[in-house]
Parts: structure tokens; C-alpha cells; sequence
């Protein structure tokens, strides 16, 4: 073999290593975040209020101090990956002058504090709960079992029973599913509260604990809003005076409003389910003409295009859907099907929030 082909093969050979590398340990990018985010690191650093030391920090965490020394290796990869800045720092105090560099944070780990109302916290940790990973690990034997997904071969039942009879992971679950709600409510009624304008009353479909329904109800006071969930996850919960719980199955019934809104719903079902739900939907609205209409947030997914980063995430969540759920996430040509299959006329994409779009559908008049 001739220098370069031989140079040309080990290059080769190396460029493979490093790509199955990258994905064999990619699963170290969640655990350590995790990891940071139990211990509260973003938190410590924000109540410093300036850049913090290692020495510092590690004396304010909660952790066996002869372990100190590995803070640095931790803190190391998550400055690498974009969760914590360094800052000099230079401090004189008493007899003692410390100077170096201090942790800050990004605003990326802005989001991951407690006490930020935004905060996507309760979202990392119910994503990365023993309960949603393990799934992961049974994925090629459901390939050659019965089961409807890798969540029932390794908990023995799907996700929506579990949560029933877990209060624990319907409490992380609904936790998570708050926590976006309140992100995507405050983009939404921030650059798309049009979508609500001249509606009398809207049912949140699947709406859990009812943060997008009481961010509405609050942004539009004389709509009246209604969330509508499995009756477990409403049982207890209070409304006001425009907005209310209602417990019940949306495979059976939906109640009646000008619009339904479905955030995060029909990702987690197929096509088949989808279209039996939409048609309870289309069962609980008015014509176009009296202003009916569906408000779907959910992924469209991208065209192929190799090294999307948004492509990549887009296929990420549908996998999840098919490990978690029985859903999946959709192009818009699987879309315009799925209206199309359950007699809807109209849809309108619009593409405002990050990974996911808002999609209005109309039925005939
Ligand atoms: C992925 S979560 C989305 C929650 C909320 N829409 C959000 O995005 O924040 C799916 C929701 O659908 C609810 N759900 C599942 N099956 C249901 C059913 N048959 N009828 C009504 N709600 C259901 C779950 O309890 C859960 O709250």
C-alpha cells in the first residue's frame, strides 16, 4: 500500500473511532448536568451574586469534603459544554489575597435555577429519572417482543397507568410537563396571543395541571378556559373564575369551546389515536365560520439534512415518543394527512417556538 493510502486508511480509521466515541459517551453530556443540577451548583453560584472560586464553591456544597477535588473535574466539562463561564477574580480579605478564576453562569444554567419562573429544571430531572432511562436499555428486546414500547417491557405497563398508580411519577411528570408549559406560555402570549383573540372559550386538551390554561385564563379574562386531563391529574385542583377542571378521557369525550388546544398530545400517540382524538375534537367545536378551531403546539419536523442541529433534537424526541409512548413526531405531509384523515379542511404552520410550531386547523364550515 502506498504512504498516503496507508495515511488515508488511519485517518480514516481514526475519524470512525472519534464518531462512535462521541456517541458512546454522549450520555455523560445528561449525567453530569444532572449531576450539577442536584447538587444545586447553579443555585450556589447564583446566590454568590460574583464569580465564585473552586475553593468556594466546593466549600458551600453539599458533598463529603474529601471528595473537593473532583468538583474541578465536573465543573471542567460543564464549563466545556457551555453551562458555566470562567471570570478572573481577584479577592483580598483579611491576611488572605486569593486570585484566580471565578465559575459564572450562562444563560443556559440560568434556566436550570430553582427560582427562576421559567426554570426547565423540573424538565431535566423527570427526563433523566431512572424510571424514563431504564426504558433506553430494553429498546432491542421490545424490537422482538409484543410490547406496544420499551416503557412496558421494563415497567410492565404503559406510561399513563404507571402515573396513575405511581403518585411519584405523576408528580414528576406533571412537574415537567409545567414546567414547559410556563415557557411556552410566556413566548406564546408574548409574540402569538393572536391565536386566542376573538375566542369566547378554549378546552386544553390533556392539559395536566393547568399552567398554559391559567396563563391564558389570566392573559384573557373574558375567555373562559377549561383544562380537561386524565381525572387523576385534575382531581383537587382549583380554578377561578374563568377557568376550570375537568376530569374525563379525551378518547371519549371533550367538552365543548370555540377552540381546542393541544400542547404536547398528539406527539405522544399514533396515527390511528390521533385521529380518533381529533375527532372527539371536531365533535367539540363550531363551524370555521362560528370560529372553530384546533391550537396544536407540537415538532414539525425538519427536512432531511445531514448535521442539523434542530433535525437532531427533532429526531431525538422522536424516539422518545416511540421508548416512552406509542406517538411520534411528524413532518408536515404526515400532518396534513392526519388533518385530512380526520376531515379537517385548513392548517396554518406557524414556526415561533424553537423546536416546535404552532399549528391552527380549521374544520369545514
Ligand atoms: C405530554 S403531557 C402534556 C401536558 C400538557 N399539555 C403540556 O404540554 O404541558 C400529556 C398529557 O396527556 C394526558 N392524557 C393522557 N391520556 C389522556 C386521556 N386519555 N385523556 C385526557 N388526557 C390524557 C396526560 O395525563 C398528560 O397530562
Amino acid at each position: 500500500m502506498a504512504p498516503q493510502d496507508a495515511d488515508e486508511k488511519s485517518r480514516c480509521l481514526l475519524n470512525s473511532q472519534a464518531h462512535i466515541w462521541s456517541h458512546i459517551f454522549s450520555f455523560i453530556n445528561s449525567m453530569t448536568l444532572k449531576c450539577a443540577i442536584q447538587l444545586q451548583i447553579p443555585d450556589i453560584i447564583n446566590r454568590h451574586g460574583a464569580p465564585m472560586l473552586l475553593s468556594e464553591l466546593v466549600d458551600a456544597l453539599p458533598i463529603n469534603k474529601e471528595k473537593s477535588h473532583f468538583i474541578y473535574r465536573l465543573m471542567r466539562i460543564l464549563v466545556h459544554s457551555g453551562f458555566f463561564m470562567k471570570q478572573s477574580v481577584s479577592k483580598t480579605g483579611g491576611d488572605d489575597e486569593e486570585e484566580g478564576e471565578g465559575y459564572v453562569l450562562t444563560p443556559s444554567s440560568r434556566l436550570l435555577l430553582d427560582e427562576e419562573p421559567l426554570s426547565m429544571r423540573p424538565f431535566l430531572l423527570s427526563m433523566l429519572d431512572p424510571l424514563l432511562v431504564d426504558p433506553w436499555q430494553h429498546m432491542s428486546k421490545w424490537f422482538q417482543n409484543d410490547d406496544i414500547n420499551p416503557f412496558q417491557t421494563t415497567h410492565g405497563r404503559i406510561i399513563w397507568d404507571f402515573a396513575f398508580q405511581e403518585p411519584m411519577l405523576n408528580q414528576f411528570l406533571n412537574e415537567a410537563m409545567a414546567s414547559d408549559a410556563r415557557l411556552v406560555a410566556d413566548i406564546i402570549l408574548k409574540h402569538r396571543g393572536g391565536v386566542f383573540e376573538g375566542l369566547d372559550s378554549i378546552v386544553d386538551v390533556g392539559g395536566g395541571t393547568g399552567t398554559l390554561a391559567k396563563s391564558i385564563a389570566e392573559a384573557f379574562p373574558n375567555v373562559n378556559c377549561i383544562c380537561f386531563d386524565l381525572p387523576h391529574v385534575v382531581k383537587g385542583l382549583d380554578g377561578s373564575k374563568n377557568l376550570s377542571y375537568v376530569g374525563g378521557d379525551m378518547f371519549e369525550a371533550i367538552p365543548k369551546a370555540d377552540a381546542v388546544l393541544l400542547k404536547w398530545i398528539l406527539h405522544d400517540w399514533n396515527d390511528e389515536e390521533c385521529v380518533k382524538i381529533l375527532k372527539r375534537c371536531k365533535e367539540a367545536i363550531p363551524s370555521k365560520d362560528n370560529g372553530g378551531k384546533l391550537i396544536i403546539i407540537d415538532m414539525v419536523v425538519l427536512n432531511d439534512e445531514a448535521g442539523n442541529k434542530t433535525l437532531e433534537t427533532q429526531l431525538r424526541c422522536d424516539m422518545i415518543m416511540m421508548t416512552l409512548a406509542t406517538g411520534r413526531e411528524r413532518s408536515e405531509k404526515d400532518w396534513a394527512k392526519l388533518f385530512s384523515d380526520a376531515c379537517f379542511t385548513d392548517y396554518k404552520i406557524t414556526p415561533i417556538l424553537g423546536f416546535r410550531s404552532v399549528i391552527e386547523v380549521y374544520p369545514v364550515n
